[in-house]
This record gives C-alpha cells, structure tokens and sequence, in this order.
C-alpha cells in the first residue's frame, strides 16, 4: 500500500490557527507565501544561505526554506507581518526605519527577524564566534559592532547596507534588551545558529 505524499495540517502563525492541506516536501516558506500570502517573508537562494526567509519558530530564528511545513505544526511561527505590537512598530522596525537599515529592502524582513531572535540569544546569555569568553558563566559580551556583525553573519543584503544594519540593531538592543530576555529560554548548551 502506498503511504500518503500529503496531510492536513495546523500552522499556528501570528497567533492564528491556519489548516491547509500540504505536500509533505512543502517548505514552511512556501506554505507561507505561496498558501497563505504571507509574502513578507522572502526567498533568495531556498538553500539555507542567505537569510532572507528567516522567520521565529517558538521565539527562535530559523529559515523557512530548511524548514518543512508539517515539521513547523505545534510550533508558534511569528513573521514580519506578526512582529508589530498593533499599530506600534517593534523596536527592530523602527531603528531599521529610522537609520535607513535597508536599500531595496528585499532582505529586510528576514534580517529584523533575524535581529530580533538574535536579541533574545544574547539577552539569554548565549555567546557568538566572537565573544571573548565563551564560558557559560561568563556574562554575555556586550553588543559592539564586531559582536552584532558576527551574530547576523547568516544574513545576507545583496545592497550591502551593512554599516546601517549594524547600527539599527545596535539601537535596537538598547530598546528592547529587557523584552527580549523573555523570549527564549537561559543558555542550554545548543549552538547558536
Ligand atoms: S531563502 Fe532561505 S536562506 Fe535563503
Ligand atoms: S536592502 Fe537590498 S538586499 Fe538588503
């Protein structure tokens, strides 16, 4: 007997419950923009490469596009358009769009996810490659340059807005350090994506 290619699934996205039927290679980026419009969140190379399709699964950066659909069930997926708080911005967005953190904005979307995750890591005490003590007891280096440069690494901007990108989400972490310690957990020894 052949066994099934396709299921009914339950995403939970922004706070909504969404049931569709899926292939089981759909891609959560695919479900998410080809299924359910959810086209902030964009495809660049659908390799795992470039960050564009970076969206929060349970308060963590993933990309979307490594991502099956029927993997992401249980799981809360916030997306860019799930960020906001209403009509307020969240603080990511709005140093992005105070300090020009973008170009043609193509990457923008998975680079404030991917700001926002990499916030709540580092409120959670998680080092980078280029913290200088990496001790799990050791405090969370500070948010230099260097620091915020290495923990975005694995989102690219074919525009090279670099310079503004880094000082958004350094103005950033000054706003929303305390948020951000709430979203995921203390340190438990995984790696850091
Ligand atoms: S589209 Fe997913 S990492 Fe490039
Ligand atoms: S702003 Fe154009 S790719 Fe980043």
């Amino acid at each position: 007997m052949a066994l099934p290619t396709s299921s009914v699934i339950t995403l939970h996205i922004n706070g909504e419950k969404h049931t569709l039927p899926v292939d089981h290679r759909t891609t959560l980026l695919d479900a998410l923009r080809e299924r359910l419009d959810l086209t902030g969140t964009k495809k660049g190379c659908d390799q795992g490469q470039c960050g564009a399709c970076t969206v929060l699964a349970d308060g963590r950066r993933t990309v979307a596009c490594l991502q099956l659909a029927v993997a992401a069930e249980g799981r809360e997926i916030t997306t860019i358009e799930g960020v906001a708080d209403g009509g307020r911005l969240h603080p990511v967005q709005q140093a992005f769009l105070d300090l020009d953190g973008y170009q043609c904005g193509y990457c923008t979307p998975g680079q404030i996810c991917s700001a926002i995750g990499m916030l709540a890591e580092h409120a959670a005490g998680w080092p980078s490659a280029a913290s200088g003590d990496v001790r799990p007891a050791a405090a969370a280096a500070p948010l230099t340059a260097e620091e915020i440069r290495e923990r975005m690494s694995g989102n690219l901007c074919r525009c090279s807005a670099y310079t503004s990108i880094v000082e958004a989400v350094a103005r950033a972490a000054g706003a929303d350090a305390a948020t951000a310690a709430a979203v995921v957990p203390a340190q438990s020894g995984e790696a850091v994506a």
